[in-house]
């Protein structure tokens, strides 16, 4: 995810944006900038790759200055290049913007500009704010942006400076984080504290649709309509490492977190809620074979082949369209038959996996079409792809993966609605489950707001040795997702199994030191879960349920219960998803594990 640090003071600002860009190294970057105010000039400079590669070309160079602004890019517009990367300019070189966040109607706005005259350099969304401001400019910087913001669409945590306004930083909030630090030689802005905190504690949060005027004394806040606002300084504890984490013990922890975030970001700008249709720039390309596809192949490896699973029930309820799944270190040794037509989806978070890229070769080779749904821009996959879909979830650093799940199923629910009705599904299906998508984000949260009950049967289970996860349908695939993300991060053993399949063995081992994750929503597959839970518990085997909020029938038959709130059967996964990450986190956090990066994984696997 971008960062931000900024800085107006007293203090040669170069060390202060440096090491402030060091410590939002943790979010994951793929290029990084800062811009300084050097007299009269603005000093622009950019690298791709890591913070060292920019220090190494500012420090060939002699700036001065005491006031800038510095970025670290996780690259969604265009490719992680030096053009692309942040600060972006305005044509004439006058206004400097940093930001985090997506700005969803850069087109239109790039094409009002374009006939204005203006020239564009950089393939992102941030260079239409900057140029933007520059055009509203008239000798007040705050009134520039606070005009240009109100004619913005989207998410921003913005800083921007300009050549005839030095010792001035203007920044603005709508849904990305910022926070302004003040020390007694200057002002900070940091999208988290990890970039002020070698320098002060002393902060202040702003808020969404606020703004702020930043100079070497002072600051004030106002809303976007300019109305002054009043806040005091909070002071925070935190020690540098514990500032990245953002309060969190673990990354793993701190992602699950992020979900109603990720998700939001998975939907953003991708509903037209009246039609009941999403939209999805990314797959223009060939979206006329794509709408008359019939056959599709999901490849992807580990928790990515999961969400593919529920994703193929997903298709086979909304379209018309057959879907197989495959491991993506499986797909080679396989003779599949390929119809005119057949679209391949590569889904992965990391878009390196090797294996996933082996299986679109193959899939090349065998003339498919090829569709990539992948978290990392610019990554192997999205360029091997004919077109593509991206997650916009930041980086996931633990190596468990937990928010690119949950993103994966909301993605694939889209790719679906939007060829389902094409195919069967009428005006008010796909309206229903838009509004059922936009609710997500709220009920994830009311699943995290179980996080102690959760940590409580975390507690009380976590020194059994195996453990079972069973579902149905939809379910089938998160309940070997669940027992994945138990087994990685707690080495605990565990199965993820089809609850029908029970009987055909695993029932042999039901004891009562066995316990057994059912998921068990009311949806069509209730009652057959049901009958499962009986065939558990008449062998003494503990049995956990993930069952619909309210569900006084499973509470009373169960020896434990996490809830989640009520959706459509397909959505479920998504919010059970939730409730496995949060108990296989508190199991490996008893047993001490090093939940972050557990023994023999890789984050990214690029050997096959
Ligand atoms: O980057 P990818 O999504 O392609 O990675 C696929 C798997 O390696 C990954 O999901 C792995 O299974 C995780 N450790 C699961 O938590």
């Amino acid at each position: 995810m971008c960062g931000i640090v900024c800085y107006v003071g007293r203090k040669e600002v170069k060390p202060i944006l440096l090491e402030g860009l060091k410590r939002l190294e943790y979010r994951g970057y793929d290029s990084a900038g800062l811009a300084i105010q050097d007299g009269n000039r603005i000093e622009l400079h950019r690298a791709v790759g890591k913070i060292a590669e920019l220090e190494k070309e500012v420090n060939d160079v002699n700036i001065r200055g005491t006031m800038g602004i510095a970025h670290t890019r996780w690259a969604t517009h265009g490719e992680p290049t030096e053009e692309n990367a942040h600060p972006q300019r305005d044509q004439d070189e006058n206004t400097f913007v940093i930001h985090n966040g997506i700005i969803e109607n850069y087109l239109s706005l790039k094409r009002m500009m374009e006939r204005q005259g203006i020239t564009f350099r950089s393939e992102t969304d941030t260079e239409i704010l900057a140029q933007l401001i520059g055009l509203n400019f008239d000798g007040s910087l705050h009134e520039a942006v606070r005009k240009s913001l109100s004619q913005v669409e989207g998410t921003f945590g913005v800083a921007v400076i300009h050549k005839s306004t030095p010792h001035e930083i203007v920044v603005a909030r709508r849904g990305s984080p910022l926070i302004i630090g003040v020390s007694d030689h200057g002002h900070f802005v940091g999208s988290d504290i990890a970039a002020m905190v070698t320098y002060t504690n002393k902060v202040v949060h702003l808020r969404d649709n606020e703004m702020a005027r930043l100079t070497v004394d002072d600051f004030s806040i106002s809303t976007a309509q300019a109305k002054p606002i009043e806040r005091s300084l909070e002071t925070v504890e935190w020690r540098a490492e514990e500032a990245e984490l953002n309060g969190f013990p673990h990354f793993m922890l701190k992602e699950i977190y992020e979900q109603p975030e990720t998700i939001k970001n998975a939907i953003r700008g991708r509903l037209e809620p009246s039609e009941g249709v999403p939209k999805l720039g990314g797959i223009e390309p060939v979206w006329e074979k794509l709408k008359e596809c019939r056959h599709m192949v999901i490849v992807a490896c580990g928790t990515s082949y999961y969400a593919g699973c529920v994703g193929m029930y997903i298709f086979e309820k909304l379209t018309e369209i057959d879907v197989e799944v495959e491991l993506a270190s499986e797909f080679r040794y396989r003779k599949l038959n390929f119809p005119r037509n057949t679209f391949v989806v590569a889904m992965s978070q990391s878009g390196e996996t090797a294996d996933t890229l082996a299986a679109i070769k193959e899939a090349r080779r065998k003339g498919a079409s090829l569709l990539g749904i992948v978290n990392v821009v610019g990554s192997s996959i999205t360029r091997e792809t004919d077109a593509g879909i991206y997650n916009h979830a930041g980086p996931e650093i633990g190596v468990a993966s937990t928010k690119i799940f949950t993103s994966q199923v909301t993605i694939l629910t889209l790719l679906a609605v939007l060829l389902g009705r094409h195919q069967k599904l009428s005006l008010t299906e796909g309206v229903e489950i838009i509004r059922a998508l936009q609710a997500l984000p709220n009920q994830v949260k009311k699943v995290l707001s179980q996080s102690n009950h959760i940590q409580a049967i975390a507690e009380k289970y976590y020194g059994c040795g195996n453990w079972l996860f069973l579902g149905r349908k939809y379910n089938y695939p998160l309940a070997m997702e669940g027992a994945l993300k138990l087994k990685e991060i707690s080495y605990i053993h565990a199965e993820g199994y089809a609850a029908g399949e029970m009987k055909h063995g695993p029932i042999a081992l039901i004891n009562p030191k066995m316990p057994t994750v059912a998921v068990v929503p009311k949806d069509d597959m209730y009652e057959k879960m049901i009958s499962n839970i009986h065939e558990i518990k008449a062998r003494k085997g503990p049995v956990i349920a993930i069952a619909t909020q309210g569900d006084d029938k499973i509470k009373a038959m169960v020896d434990e219960m996490v809830e989640i709130p009520p959706t459509f059967d397909f959505l479920n996964p998504i919010l059970a998803g939730v409730s496995c990450q949060l108990l296989a986190y508190y199991c490996a956090s008893f047993l001490g594990r090093e939940i972050d990066k557990p023994r023999n994984l890789a984050k990214s696997v690029t050997v096959e």
